[in-house]
């Protein structure tokens, strides 16, 4: 019997990766998304071969009905108010997305028996400020500096409390910083695709401060999506339990990103500097070596930003 998997949230940039991932490698797949932040066009290439399901994962009763009508075996929770920025200026939103409305899906994966639950985590955000030179492992504890943080750690407690309590098995993925092609070029996160929007049409960039205005910027570790995709297959086909940094254990600075892009785009570009923004982090770089054990060959930074300058430069609006 073929494998039965939600995707909540796979309307959206890294969710739709994954459903047109899962449609190749022959599973049954479902969509649970509110489209607030995703958008049909994502599911192009596998909108007829996948149930599509627009719900908000806050409304407790549609998600009970939507479990039990389509009755999943295993579970990847995408779906999330993903904005730090929101989730400053409205904690409450954001708990009530990325706490409540996971307690939900968590609720209704127990009534109907899901035997494997993936968590979208947040690696870049939840160990807080990492000391430069210096890689947070997942043995970190975590230091929360946002809402956002706080309650994608908080999520994770309860994955432990469910396999405690009704032995749900499941895997926390703490992505770094992740990049390609469709990722929103028009939100406040995503350096990447801003950059990469605002070059093809000859704008200028802004850079913010790490520090002081004019320095090269903070420091994140990319990850280039197609990677999070293949870890995502390697988890849910080996059932892996656990959790686990999906990143490079490198760092960027902003203008290294900036510089790479603009080479693949052979542009030079315009660059406004600016002040450090209020809760950004300095420094993000997140130790992969758990991951190393079960896949090792990263896309390099260079050919990531190629393939994404082309996906924008075919799809830009
Ligand atoms: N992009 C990154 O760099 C990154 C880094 C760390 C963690 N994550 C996590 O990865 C996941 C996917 O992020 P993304 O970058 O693809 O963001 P995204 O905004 O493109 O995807 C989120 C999806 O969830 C849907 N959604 C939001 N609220 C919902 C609700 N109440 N009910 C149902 N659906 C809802 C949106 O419509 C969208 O399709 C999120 O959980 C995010 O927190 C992303």
């Amino acid at each position: 019997m073929k494998k039965r998997v939600l995707v909540t949230g796979g309307a959206g940039f890294i969710g739709s990766h994954i459903v047109d991932d899962l449609v190749k490698r022959g599973y049954e797949v479902a969509v649970l998304d509110n489209f607030s932040t995703g958008r049909l066009e994502n599911l192009s290439e596998s909108a007829n071969k996948v149930e599509i399901f627009k719900a908000d994962i806050t409304d407790r009763e549609r998600v009970f009905e939507i479990f039990e009508s389509w009755k999943p075996s295993i579970v990847s929770h995408q779906a999330a108010q993903a904005s730090v920025k929101i989730s400053m200026e409205r904690p409450d939103l954001d708990a009530m997305v990325n706490v409540v409305g996971g307690v939900n899906v968590l609720d209704a994966a127990v009534a109907v028996g899901v035997s494997y639950f993936i968590f979208a985590s947040t690696g870049g955000a939840i160990y807080g400020e990492v000391p430069e030179g210096q890689a947070a492992t997942e043995e970190w504890i975590p230091q929360p500096k946002s809402p956002y943080a706080a309650a994608k750690a908080s999520f994770e407690l309860y994955l432990k409390v469910y396999r405690a309590q009704f032995g749900l098995p499941f895997v926390v993925l703490r992505y770094a910083n992740v990049y390609g092609p469709r990722q929103d070029p028009f939100g406040e996160a995503g350096v990447v695709a801003i950059f990469t929007e605002r070059l093809i049409h000859g704008k200028a960039v802004t850079v913010f401060a790490r520090r002081h205005r004019g320095d090269t910027g903070c420091v994140r570790d990319y990850v280039f999506v197609d990677d999070v995709v293949t870890v995502h297959n390697i988890m849910l086909s080996e059932k892996r339990e656990g959790v686990f940094n999906v990143s490079t254990g490198t760092g960027k600075t902003t203008m290294e990103v900036l510089e790479t892009i603009a080479s693949s785009l052979n542009r030079r570009p315009q660059i406004h500097f600016d002040n450090p923004r209020a809760g950004d982090l300095e420094v993000s770089v997140l130790d992969n070596s758990a991951l190393k054990t079960l896949f090792s060959s990263w896309t390099d930074f260079p050919t990531g930003i190629q393939k994404t300058v082309k996906w924008f430069l075919a799809h830009s609006r």
